[in-house]
């Protein structure tokens, strides 16, 4: 079955980007002029998804605004003959059909994947978290359309994989299992935020999901995990045990966003590849390390 829904948790509330993620969802920080989550939301595009949920909370309200249809704004730039402004604009509306849904109560990335159920139905779905951009050398294999690949051939579930330093394990959901082939991994275990001491390897999951719809019957029978919180990753481990979960291993750059450092990081990296302003960032930059 084909993967055509996508959701976008962005409910979260931002906690180590604070004071700025008080009243402005970091889904909506630049980089360099767009917002993070315009960014997940091509991504999913580009993956063949033509449907997307994001979950939403109070003070997330600007992300509904992004991707509402803003005449007043358009008729002015057309007025002034700003094309090239005009066209971003639309194509915003453009990309996909976007729908919304609250999240009352931070109840962890579980509860957010849960209140998809109803919109979601009986299909495999990606979810793909909103404060993360993910990027692969070539942008038409994006790292969700990888994982729909392996669901769309072979059925379960499939998690994007990056291996980390035994150091950040603790941060992370870690995958355990057999390797199929160069990079394909055959699930056994999976634990979120383990002990580097009790870790089944260092491949952390990524911010990128592709889903059977049976993980909803899983998260409903899933009792809170980590921090009181209702965690995917505990919600798959009971999945993978009836049906297939495989982790790859991809070839990519994650940026999270939600973190204060990975945050200029991208910013600069993103600078740097545009074809107005890189070149003389560069320039600006060598002479400010050189001092
Ligand atoms: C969440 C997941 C975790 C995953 C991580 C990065 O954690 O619970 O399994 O590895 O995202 O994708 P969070 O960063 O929300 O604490």
């Amino acid at each position: 079955m084909k993967v055509r829904k996508a959701v976008i948790p962005a409910a979260g509330y931002g906690t180590r980007f604070l004071p700025i993620a008080k009243a402005v969802p970091k889904e909506m920080l630049p980089l360099v002029d767009k917002p993070v989550i315009q960014h997940v939301v091509e991504e999913a595009v580009a993956s063949g998804i033509t449907d997307i949920l994001i979950v939403i909370s109070r003070s997330k309200r600007a992300i509904e605004e992004h991707f509402h249809p803003a005449f007043e704004l358009e008729s002015e730039l057309l007025g002034k003959g700003r094309m090239g402004d005009l066209e971003a604009l639309k194509e915003i509306q453009n990309m996909a059909r976007i729908h919304f849904v609250w999240q009352a109560r931070m109840g962890g990335l579980g509860d957010a994947v849960m209140h998809a159920r109803e919109h979601v139905g009986d299909e495999p779905f990606a979810v793909l978290l909103g404060d993360t951009v993910v990027t692969t050398k070539d942008a038409s294999r994006t790292v969700t359309r990888q994982l729909a690949d392996i669901v769309e051939a072979r059925g379960g579930s499939a998690v994007a994989l990056q291996e980390v330093a035994a150091e950040k394990v603790g941060r992370y959901g870690i995958l355990g299992g057999e390797e199929l082939s160069p990079g394909l991994i055959r699930a056994t275990q999976f634990v979120e935020k383990p002990k580097v001491e009790d870790a089944p390897s260092r491949l952390a999951v990524s911010a990128r999901y592709v889903l059977s719809p049976a993980i909803f019957e899983c998260l409903e029978r899933t009792p809170p995990g980590k921090g009181g919180e209702l965690q995917l990753t505990d919600a798959m481990a009971m999945l993978m045990k009836s049906e297939p979960l495989f982790g790859l291993r991809y070839d990519g750059k994650r940026h999270d966003i939600g973190n204060k450092l990975d945050f200029i990081k991208a910013n600069v990296e993103f600078g740097l590849e545009r074809e107005d302003i890189g070149s003389d960032l560069r320039e600006w930059l060598v002479g400010v390390i050189g001092k």
